[in-house]
Formats: C-alpha cells, structure tokens, sequence
C-alpha cells in the first residue's frame, strides 16, 4: 500500500508530479483552460474572497500573489473559523471560494453557507469527490490529488495551488490577457519536480539530520514564498513537534529578532527574483550577524547560508509548486529522525469535522 516507502507522507510527497500533471492535463485543451464555471461569472468577477484552514488557507494565501499581478482583482485569503463568525462585506460580481482537501472541514462548510446565504456564488476547490463542501457550492474544482492517507496535507496543497492558478488563467483568457508563457510554464512543473524528487530528497535528509535536536525554527519568506514559509512551519509543527514560526522576512526586525540565538536556526526562501532576492538575503544577515544557522532554500547560492538547497529554476510565480517540496521533505526526514509516526501525528485528526 506504501509503495515500498516507509511512510505514505513520503509515498505522497513523491507523488507530488503525478498528481499536479493530472490536475494540469485534465483542464487544458490546445491552450485553452477548460472550467466547468460560467464564463459570464468568470468574465465580470470583481472581487475573490478565498476561506480555508490550515494548508489549504496556505495554498489560497499562495495564490492571492498570482491573481492579483495577472488580473488586478482583490483577492482576498480568510481563516475560515473567523470567517464565519464575521459580517462579510460583498457586492455584485463578488465570488466566494472554498479550498478543502477533504470537503468536510466543519468551518469551512459554514463559511460556504454564510456566503450563499448572502447571494453570492461559489466555487470550491475539493479532492474528495461528493464531499459536503463540493455539494453545496455552486461550481465544484476537483484537484486530482488522489487519495491523501497522511494526516499532514502534502500532495493536495500543489493540486490546490494548480487549481488556483488555471482558475486566475481561465479569467484572464476570458478577458484577452495572453497567457501563452504562463501555460507553457505551468505545463513544464511536473516533468521537473519528476526528474528532481530523488536528488532533493536526498540533500534535505542530510540537512534534516543536521537540525533534529533544534527546538525553535523560524522561517522566513518574502512575497509568496512568505506564505511557503508558513505551510513550511505548519508541516514542522504537525509532525516533528518542534515549535516552527513563519513571517514575511521584513517583519523580522519588527520583533521575532528578538528570538534568534545560536540554537534557534532559520529556513529562509528566496527565488532569485529582485528586488525579493537582495533583499531576502540581507534579512538572513541579520540572523547570521547573531549567531542564527541559516537554511537557504533558492536557485542561487549566497555565503550567507551554513546549508543551501539549490532549486531548479523556474519563473517566481512557479517557484512555489518546486519550493514547497523541500519544505514539506524537511519536515518529514526530522519527523522520521525522531521516530515520530509521521503519518498519525498526535492530537491531529485528517479530517475536522468539529469547529
Ligand atoms: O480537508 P481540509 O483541506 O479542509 O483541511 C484543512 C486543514 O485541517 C488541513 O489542511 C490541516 O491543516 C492539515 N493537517 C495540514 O497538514
């Protein structure tokens, strides 16, 4: 059942390129992004409101960064369990998505109904088929992530974040913005992620054991590598037990500096793009000048780093899809170092059906 892997996280972080690939494939036609969604809807969107839970509210905060460059259309990314206790504000061409990989998340459904119950249409993007989530919403995106055994969401977060970024295509097509190289980009991830898998996997390992006895990690990101580093931080907490932090780099000497000493490393993301890139790195430098160990996860090596994780390089929009994979094996090597049960972590359950 494992596939010859010890843990299904790790048969389903591998996965990851088979998955994405069959949520890509199955909605582009020469070009074209096909959606089961009223193209008016699409075409006279004004504003997304996104609500989910913990990795899939990480892929929806991912996202937000895309829609927004490509269309110039409010995004906005809400926890679902403060949602639905809000008083959202909509107007015409308002559209509400829900993100649930299982489709029974207690708070997510509720916010799915508050939407409705104000008038608005939604769409959800879902795994599992016939789920509560899917039947209620207006319009139902499947991710194609098969099924996900692992309490800690791997596979599913790069099939969210693909739903995500064909639904941004699809109105950008509806409204005659050319996104030939975008498609073209989006078509080329699985095939990289396939052919990287094994070599990056075996560097995080090495870098994993290095790092198992830490007890504070902080992770740091700018732009929508902030977001990585949440989910980064979130897959850490959930399965090795070590407290794990995520901020946006520049926040970091607005107070979490304060936390850094040589026992307390830092995961920083930075794609090489400027000006996130120079000024990424120069955030480390603070943590270096403080005796902080750095992790630097980019496609372009600085001195700065005392381990560096070389990402194939890709576009900054796409450096998400390859970026989380690191995260998400870095989490999982130390889990396993630990002799954690990586895929039944304590105190968690695959599914909250309670809020
Ligand atoms: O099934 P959902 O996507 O609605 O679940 C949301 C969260 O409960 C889920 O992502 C949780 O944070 C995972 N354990 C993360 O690995």
């Amino acid at each position: 059942q494992k596939g010859g892997f010890k843990h299904f996280m790790l048969k389903e972080i591998s996965e990851e390129d088979e998955a994405l690939a069959n949520t890509i494939y199955a909605h582009i036609q020469s070009d074209k992004i096909e959606l089961d969604i009223d193209e008016d809807l699409l075409r006279n969107i004004k504003k997304i409101t996104i609500v989910a839970c913990g990795t899939s509210y990480y892929a929806g905060l991912t996202s937000k960064y895309f829609f927004e460059d490509l269309l110039s259309i409010p995004v906005s990314v809400e926890i679902a369990s403060e949602f639905r206790y809000s008083k959202p504000i909509f107007s015409d061409n308002n559209i509400f998505i829900a993100i649930s990989q299982s489709g029974e998340t207690a708070d997510t459904k509720e916010s799915l109904n508050l939407a409705k119950a104000l008038g608005i249409k939604t769409i959800s993007i879902v795994n599992v088929q016939e789920s509560t989530i899917a039947r209620l919403s207006d319009y139902v995106l499947y991710t194609l992530a098969g099924p996900e055994i692992s309490v800690a969401s791997t596979k599913a977060f790069v099939c969210q974040l693909a739903m995500l970024y064909l639904l941004a295509l699809k109105i950008a097509q509806l409204k005659g913005i050319d996104v030939e190289d975008y498609i073209k980009e989006l078509n080329s991830i699985p095939p990289i992620l396939k052919s990287e898998f094994n070599h990056i996997n075996s560097e995080v390992e090495k870098i994993a054991k290095k790092y198992s006895h830490v007890k504070n990690f902080i992770y740091l990101g700018r732009g929508l590598s902030y977001p990585l580093g949440l989910e980064g931080a979130l897959k850490l907490k959930e399965i090795s037990y070590i407290h794990a932090e995520g901020y946006p780099a520049g926040e970091l000497k607005h107070g979490p500096i304060a936390l850094i000493d040589k026992s307390t490393p830092t995961f920083v993301i930075a794609p090489g793009i400027e000006p996130f890139y120079s000024k990424t790195i120069s955030n480390a430098n603070e943590v270096k000048a403080r005796d902080g160990k750095i992790i630097l996860l980019s496609e372009k090596y600085s001195y700065i780093a005392d381990d560096f994780i070389e990402s194939p390089k890709v576009s900054y929009f796409f450096s998400a899809f390859i970026n989380i994979v690191p995260l998400q094996l870095f989490a999982y090597h130390i889990a396993n170092i630990l002799g954690n049960d990586v895929d039944q972590p304590r105190n968690l359950a695959k599914s909250v059906t309670v809020e």
